[in-house]
C-alpha cells in the first residue's frame, strides 16, 4: 500500500541518514516512528465504501493525497483535522459532489459496495440517492415541514398526490402520510412537530432544522450519510440530540461524519480518520486507539491539542 504518510517518512529517513538530522517531515510537522499498517484499518465483513489512491486537486493546488481507506458498514466513521487538511474535499469525494466544482480534479477509485462511482456512465441522481448529505448549517427548503420530508420521493417519482393523482388513481396521500411519519419518528423530531406538518420548515429552530434535513435525507432510503459538522451551529442540547441521532443512525446506515470537536468524535463514533495539513490521510483505526493510544506522534499531538 503506497500513501504519502510513507513517502514522507521515507522522504525524511534518507535525510536523515545523509545529512544533518531533519526533525520535521514535508508538511512541517515533527517527525515520527510510523508504521506501514496505519491505514490498513482492519474490520470484519466488506467495506461498504472503499477508497484507493485518492488524490483531488483544486487547480494546481492538491487538496488530497493518496488517500486509501475502506468504511465499514452499519458505523459512524470520523473525519478529524485541522482546517484545511480536506475533509470537507474528502466527503465530496463519497458522492461525487466535487464535480459540480469546476476547478476540482479527482483521481482514483472510490468503490461503493464493490462498484467503482467514478466509472463512465454513473447515474449521480442515483448515487446521490443512496449516499445523502447533511452540511453543516441547516438548508430546509422554504417549504412545508411535510413537503420538505417528501421532496426526494417526489422528484424521484415515488410520491403522487393532488387532482391529478387522484384522476389517473395514482394518489399516494396515505404513503406519503407515511413516509413523512418514518423519517421524521426516525430523525428524532416527529414528537415536536407532529401538529404542525404544513408549518413553513424555516419557522423551525437551527436543531429541529438540521434533524428535518436528516429526515428528508432518509427519505429517499440511503445507504450512506455524509455530514459535514452537522452540529458545529448548534447549542449543546440541539448537539447531544444529533449525537444520539447519529449513533441510532450507524444501525441502519453507514455514517461518515466530519468534525472538529474531538469529544464529539470520541463519543460518537466507531473508527477515526485523521488527516492532517497537506491532505495526507495520516491515521485511520478504532476511535479509542486514535483518542488513547494512536501510533503517530503526530495525531498523538494533534488529540492532545498540541497544534491544529
Ligand atoms: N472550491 C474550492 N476551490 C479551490 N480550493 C478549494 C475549494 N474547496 C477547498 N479548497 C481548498 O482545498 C483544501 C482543503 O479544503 P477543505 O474544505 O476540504 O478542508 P477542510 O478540512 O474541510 O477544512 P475546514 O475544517 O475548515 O472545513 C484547502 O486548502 C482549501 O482552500
Ligand atoms: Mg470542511
Amino acid at each position: 500500500m503506497s500513501n504519502s504518510v510513507n513517502e514522507s517518512r521515507e522522504t525524511a529517513e534518507s535525510n536523515q541518514r545523509s545529512t544533518t538530522p531533519v526533525t520535521q517531515t514535508t508538511a512541517g510537522e515533527s517527525q515520527e516512528k510510523t508504521q506501514a499498517e496505519w491505514t490498513e484499518y482492519e474490520f470484519r465483513g466488506e467495506p461498504k465504501l472503499s477508497v484507493e489512491g485518492l488524490d483531488v486537486y483544486y487547480g494546481d493546488e492538491q487538496a488530497l493525497q493518496g488517500i486509501t481507506m475502506d468504511i465499514p458498514e452499519n458505523s459512524v466513521t470520523a473525519l478529524i483535522g485541522p482546517s484545511g487538511c480536506g475533509k470537507s474535499t474528502f466527503l465530496r469525494c463519497l458522492n461525487r459532489m466535487n464535480d459540480r466544482i469546476k476547478s476540482a480534479r479527482v483521481d482514483g477509485t472510490v468503490e461503493l459496495d464493490g462498484a467503482d462511482i467514478y466509472q463512465d456512465g454513473i447515474n449521480l441522481v442515483e448515487l446521490r440517492k443512496r449516499v445523502g448529505m447533511v452540511f453543516q448549517s441547516p438548508n430546509p427548503f422554504p417549504k412545508s415541514i411535510r413537503d420538505n420530508v417528501s421532496y426526494g420521493p417526489r422528484k424521484h417519482g415515488e410520491v403522487e398526490t393532488g387532482l391529478l393523482a387522484r384522476l389517473l388513481g395514482d394518489d399516494s396521500t396515505d404513503r406519503e402520510r407515511e413516509l413523512v411519519e418514518r423519517c421524521l419518528e426516525q430523525a428524532a423530531l416527529w414528537e415536536e412537530v407532529n401538529d404542525r406538518l404544513d408549518d413553513n420548515a424555516l419557522g423551525l429552530s437551527g436543531g429541529q432544522q438540521q434533524r428535518l434535513c436528516i429526515a428528508r435525507c432518509l427519505a429517499v432510503d440511503p445507504d450512506v450519510i455524509l455530514m459535514d459538522e452537522p452540529a458545529s451551529a448548534l447549542d449543546p442540547i440541539a448537539t447531544a440530540k444529533i449525537e444520539d441521532l447519529i449513533e441510532e443512525l450507524a444501525e441502519e446506515y453507514t455514517v461518515v461524519v466530519v468534525t472538529h470537536n474531538m469529544q464529539q468524535a470520541a463519543r460518537i463514533s466507531d473508527q477515526t480518520a485523521v488527516f492532517l495539513t497537506g491532505g495526507e490521510l495520516v491515521e485511520f483505526d478504532d476511535t479509542d486507539k486514535i483518542f488513547e493510544n494512536p501510533e503517530s506522534q503526530r495525531v498523538e499531538d494533534y488529540v492532545t491539542g498540541k497544534f491544529g
